[in-house]
């Protein structure tokens, strides 16, 4: 009996492993359940009882060795099976997330670009801006109330956070001689509570044309040739007059409604009507403000709400959404068109 064990020893210390069938052969042979060192087990009922300890002893050490090398040699094939597998290189690669545009900045995209192809160039202005430009130039008088029509962030007596775009006209009319056609796109703050309508800051586009014999048709012209490009055809515009410190005679543009097409929805508050900016011929004192003399030049001016496009074109129901940063609903713009 120890004869034997020892030769079996013997045995397992110089097997061939090198390849797995022959790894589990030796494990077949030896440690399986009905290997040959089990039925070594059986036989120790055999032994003489004075050499059972010795022999027992032989035989639990036989088989810790040969578990040992068949664990040994089988998991150095296994990881050997996956590390070194030269890989299958007509496989599809591993998919890209690919990133997609803020819906604010598409939607940006698509009001200047359509501005653009109508030949108007893009200027941007600072968003701490000073009194002059964002009231005084555009004709808001000191302590007028129009001023308290948008509550203003003030960082000091002269200087606060833009409460619309419409101070990039000042900049740029200060700077440039007419013709002018010039949109200005950009981010506004204002003192509101936020909620599902409104927040404290939002985006703006604003724009102007200025130049010889601009009228108001000119101005219906350029908004309804907009309108239609970015929503369709059969959209249709309609004007009311309002009231804007900065404008003389000034209206407020509403599209036919986007989401009922006029049936009468929660959007449109059943009227069949959005209203999507404020627009006007640019008061002849503010032309004045800005070194023109109003009795050569004329123009038209219009201000919009980025997120209300928005909304209208992909049916975001609360201004929040856009702030958030949540994944579940940027997600849902990508792959818009995206340039
Ligand atoms: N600045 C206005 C606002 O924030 C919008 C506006 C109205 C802009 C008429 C214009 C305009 O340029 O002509 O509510």
């Amino acid at each position: 009996m120890e004869e034997k064990i020892q030769a079996l020893m013997t045995e397992i210390e110089s097997a061939d492993l090198s390849t797995p069938a022959l790894a589990e052969a030796f494990r077949n042979r030896f440690v399986a359940r009905k290997g040959v060192i089990n039925e070594l087990f059986d036989q120790l009922k055999s032994v003489p009882n004075e050499d059972k300890r010795k022999v027992g002893a032989l035989l639990n050490q036989l088989k810790n060795r040969a578990s040992e090398i068949a664990e040994a040699a089988l998991s150095s094939q296994a990881g050997a099976k996956d590390n070194d597998r030269p890989g299958d290189i007509t496989l599809p690669g591993d998919p890209w997330q690919k990133g997609g545009r803020h819906p604010l900045a598409l939607v940006q995209r698509l009001i200047t670009d359509t501005f653009r192809r109508m030949g108007y160039s893009l200027a941007e202005g600072p968003e701490i801006e000073d009194d002059w430009h964002n009231f005084t130039a555009l004709n808001f008088e000191e302590n007028h109330p129009a001023r308290e029509m948008q509550d203003t962030f003030f960082i000091d007596e002269n200087n606060l956070l833009r409460t619309h775009c419409t101070s990039v006209q000042v900049r740029v009319m200060e700077k440039h001689k007419p013709p002018l056609r010039v949109i200005a796109p950009g981010r506004v703050y204002r003192n509101e509570a936020v909620s599902a309508r409104a927040h404290c800051f939002f985006h703006q586009i604003d724009g102007f044309c200025v130049d010889k014999d601009i009228s108001f048709a000119d101005l219906k012209q350029t908004l309804e040739t907009f309108t239609q490009t970015l929503f369709g055809q059969d959209a249709k515009i309609r004007l009311r007059p309002s009231y804007f410190p900065f404008t003389e005679i000034s209206a407020e543009m509403d599209v036919s409604c986007r989401i009922c097409k006029g049936a009468g929805c929660a959007v449109c508050k059943h009227s069949g009507w959005v209203e999507i900016m404020g627009c006007g011929m640019i008061d002849p004192n503010v032309l004045k403000n800005c070194g023109m003399d109003p009795e050569i030049y004329s123009g038209f001016a219009f201000g919009m709400g980025v997120e209300r496009i928005a909304q209208l074109l992909y049916r975001v129901p609360d201004l929040r959404l856009y702030s958030q940063n949540d994944v579940r609903f940027l997600e849902q713009f990508r792959g818009f068109v995206n340039y």
